[in-house]
């Protein structure tokens, strides 16, 4: 006998279309009836992308008449608007970005494992491959983008708006271009959601394919509460191959999917060590750990970058290795990483 636990289980099979995550875990699957030999699901999907709905009905419809041939399928499905979010600071309905198609959080469980050059690099990566692409750094506490771009100039104010930066091809934005980096530090709560809706309302974005978010660090209630703000269409992970890192990693992507922001997958930063002597390779850190998670947490793992003395350097010094020098293997695992992203977006 089938009752709705062991079809919503068996439905468990079916993936969203261009992810590894199924569409039980989406929450797509909205209610199940049995009656006599008929099954009847209801499907509910958020989005204006009525061609997703679609393949996702045909799927379940084809899925079930093979799982259970003798019973009658019927699937019906509902597309929903996106629920737009609502301001932190008064509760009015507020569309952030409209310009923007997708919105890509840049995220990592823990500080310090190169979160801001994965971000800057993928920016300038998904730019050359010709993707309007902007950065916003919503780190609040840490910006550091605009020294990863060498920008010391302030933004232009017409008065109304303020005018995003563009450097090597991506527009950005960041609260240190406003105030200095020790004033951003003391900021708490309701001040940095209202900055970071600042950083997308009053700048005059241009119409983007991609706006990557350059995420403050960790998984707590302040992290949860900017991707629901933000509505973000999905995240990207960064660690290094260390334990903690990876725990904390793990943390991520358990946050993001409890806000229904699907995982594009982890990004391996700092994952082995080249010699620019002999060439040889060392993993410091015990390499291929995250790949390991990633399986275990049936998520991508999106690339890896080596532990690279130009790759600082070119933090440093404001310009991002993908631009100072495109054709070395750095840029090219950065390069591939960009495509992945890209694949996975605009499948
Ligand atoms: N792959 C790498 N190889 C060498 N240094 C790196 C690499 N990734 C990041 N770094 C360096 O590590 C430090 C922290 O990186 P950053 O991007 O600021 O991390 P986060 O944004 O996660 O705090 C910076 O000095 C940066 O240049
Ligand atoms: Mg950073």
């Amino acid at each position: 006998m089938i009752d709705n636990t062991i079809v919503m289980n068996a439905l468990k099979e079916v993936k969203y279309p261009g992810f590894s995550r199924d569409i039980v875990s989406f929450g797509i699957v909205h209610s199940i009836q049995i009656n006599d030999d008929q099954i009847e699901v209801n499907l509910v999907l958020k989005s204006q992308d009525t061609s997703v709905g679609d393949k996702i009905k045909d799927a379940v419809q084809t899925f079930l008449e093979s799982k259970y041939p003798e019973n009658k399928v019927k699937v019906g499905l509902e597309m929903q608007q996106p629920q737009q979010t609502k301001s932190a600071q008064n509760s009015e309905t507020v569309k952030y970005l409209p310009s923007v198609k997708y919105k890509i959080a840049v995220a990592s469980g823990k500080g310090g494992v190169g979160k801001s050059t994965v971000a800057v690099n993928l920016a300038v990566a998904l730019a050359k491959m010709g993707v309007k692409v902007g950065l916003l750094d919503a780190d609040i506490y840490g910006p550091s983008i605009p020294l990863m771009f060498g920008i010391k100039d302030k933004p232009y104010y017409d008065g109304e708006k303020i005018h995003p930066m563009d450097a090597y091809g991506v527009k950005i934005m960041s609260l240190g271009f406003l105030v200095d980096n020790d004033d951003a530090v003391i900021w708490r709560g309701p001040l940095v959601s209202r900055a970071l809706q600042q950083l997308m309302n009053d700048v005059k974005w241009p119409a983007l394919e991609i706006m990557l978010f350059d995420m403050p660090p960790g998984t707590g209630d302040a992290q949860l509460t900017l991707s629901q703000s933000i509505a973000l269409d999905g995240a990207v992970i960064v660690s290094t191959p260390q334990d903690v890192a990876l725990l904390d990693a793990v943390k991520g992507v358990k946050m993001f999917r409890k806000v229904n922001v699907p995982i594009l997958g982890i990004v391996e930063n700092m994952s082995y060590f080249v010699c620019p002597h002999c060439g040889q390779r060392t993993d410091i850190f015990s390499y291929g750990g995250v790949a390991k998670e990633c399986e275990k947490h049936d998520t991508k793992l999106l690339g890896e970058i080596p532990i690279d003395a130009e790759i600082r350097a070119g933090g440093d010094a404001g310009r991002p290795i993908v631009e100072s020098n495109p054709d070395s293997p750095q840029t090219k695992a950065f390069l591939e990483i960009a495509e992945n992203i890209r694949n996975t977006i605009f499948k």
